[in-house]
């Protein structure tokens, strides 16, 4: 099966220009002027622009916490991310039964997601608790099953000790492969929640107030010493919400250590006001670290020119609002914490972004695909238009203007935290390996047509920060 998508605004990993793509079996064969080949589809991307598929290396599809599932599984959360212009996730798994194995947790990711998802994926392994087994372990992990990177929490129920930190990040180093860490300081909010619910402070916004700004920067900085003292571990700090902790991410990074941050749409967008809306609508931004004061935003999309921050992926978690959310009515500490955002990441990032011009073409395309590539072992198979590369193509359309609303959208969640919100530019065409799933945000790819990717450790990620080198 060949395809040519003619005449696009092709954001190729060297050069942008107007051209054509040729894809043979799936894989990029060609990039040039004037292709004049005889193809079986061929795709008219004039006055369009043509950019790799976005990557989102941070969902929880069909995430079991407690008693509750998250509302997207591996297929209803891959269509949405698919129209969304995603072509690939890399998905945190979920902890597993007390005291279990790295590999039980893998077994039942392969279950949820084999023959359920429409586009490529791999898995962040999790570390719920650490002894001799479980380091050894590890080496299988990630070179046999391609589970080249790990998640680690320093709050909720399975967080991990300092000194179980140390040890994760020294046994991921030697193995080339990369710790990502959920930065929030438990004491400070133990405390605090426990104090609010006492004074019968149980409104949404407590949730935020119980979370401060310090506790997630004093775990974030916490982490960055024991990087170091694990002799500069590869760090990769998830849904990073505020500048306090950016200020130690950037020290970090400009004294060459190998720290690197991903924030989220939410934290760019929304803001700690949200908790205080009527009818307790603030439930729906219940999620942690939770929404912060307005001035972050600024800060925050500061810190994406600046390329302190590397990557923007969506920490997606959904649960209904009738319903699930409901749980926290009368008291935020028993709402599900997480929010929906699979498929709103690239026309929000896109349209706030590029076409307001806080960023450009390349940032955008860096931060949404060719960053998470690199850092978590896809590229260069993924997160670039190249010769060689699969044909995972998004084709967008700078002129379409969209209003986000719930209805428009395909996430399995009786609401969208963006609602309302009016964009300019949108993805129109989404392409995986050369298929096309998705025209005109309509969904026509196949259940089970995704493959699970190996990850590799093959990555070298430059001190330098301003470029991810190969
Ligand atoms: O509130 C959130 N972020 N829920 C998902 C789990 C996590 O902490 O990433
Ligand atoms: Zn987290
Ligand atoms: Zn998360």
């Amino acid at each position: 099966m060949n395809t040519l998508i003619k005449n696009g605004n092709i954001i190729a990993e060297d050069k942008q220009f107007i051209g054509d793509i040729f894809i043979e079996d799936g894989i990029i064969s060609e990039i040039g002027i004037n292709i004049n080949k005889d193809a079986d589809e061929i795709i008219d991307a004039s006055n369009k622009i043509v950019v790799p598929g976005a990557i989102d290396a941070h969902t929880h599809l069909n995430i079991h916490m407690g008693d509750i599932v998250a509302k997207d599984d591996f297929y209803t959360g891959t269509v949405a991310a698919a129209c969304g212009g995603t072509t690939t996730i890399v998905d945190h798994m979920g902890f597993g039964p007390k005291g279990c194995n790295l590999h039980h947790q893998l077994g039942v990711y392969h279950g949820y997601a084999r023959n359920n998802s429409v586009i490529d994926y791999s898995f962040h392994g999790v570390i719920q608790h650490v002894d001799d087994n479980i380091l050894n372990e590890m080496e299988e992990m990630v070179k046999e099953e391609g589970i080249a990177s790990f998640k680690i929490y320093l709050t909720y129920d399975n967080k991990v000790s300092d000194e179980e930190a140390l040890k994760v990040l020294i046994r991921l180093k030697e193995l080339g492969a990369i710790t990502t860490v959920h930065c929030e300081n438990d004491g400070v909010i133990n405390y605090l929640r426990n104090l609010f619910v006492k004074e019968g402070k149980t409104q949404p916004i407590y949730h935020a107030l119980s979370r401060p700004e310090e506790s997630e920067a004093e775990a974030v900085n916490r982490m960055i010493s024991l990087a170091t003292v694990a002799g500069d571990a590869p760090l990769y700090i998830v849904h990073v919400s505020c500048e306090k902790s950016m200020e130690h991410i950037v020290k970090a990074q400009q004294e060459g250590k190998n720290v690197m941050a991903e924030t989220c749409p939410q934290y760019l967008f929304l803001d700690e006001d949200k908790y205080r809306e009527k009818n307790l609508q603030g439930l729906k931004y219940i999620m942690s670290p939770p929404l912060r004061k307005k001035e972050n935003q600024g800060l925050l999309w500061n810190n994406i020119v600046n390329k302190n921050i590397q990557v923007v992926a969506t920490d997606h978690c959904p649960f209904d609002f009738n319903g699930d959310k409901q749980r926290g009515k009368d008291d935020f500490t028993k709402c599900p914490n997480g929010g929906p955002g699979i498929e709103t990441r690239i026309p929000l990032m896109f349209s706030e972004g590029v076409m307001k011009g806080k960023i450009n073409i390349r940032d955008f395309v860096d931060i949404v695909s060719t960053n998470p590539a690199k850092i978590f072992g896809l590229y260069p198979k993924k997160g670039v238009i190249r010769e060689g590369s699969d044909a995972d193509i998004v084709i967008i359309d700078k002129n379409k203007e969209f209003t986000l609303s719930k209805a428009m959208l395909h996430e399995n969640v009786d609401y969208t935290p963006y609602e309302g919100i009016r964009l300019k530019g949108y993805p129109v065409l989404t392409m995986v390996r050369g298929k096309v799933i998705v025209v005109d945000n309509v969904f026509i790819g196949k259940k089970g047509y995704g493959e699970f990717i190996k990850r590799s450790t093959n990555r070298v990620i430059s001190r330098n920060h301003n470029a991810l080198d190969y």
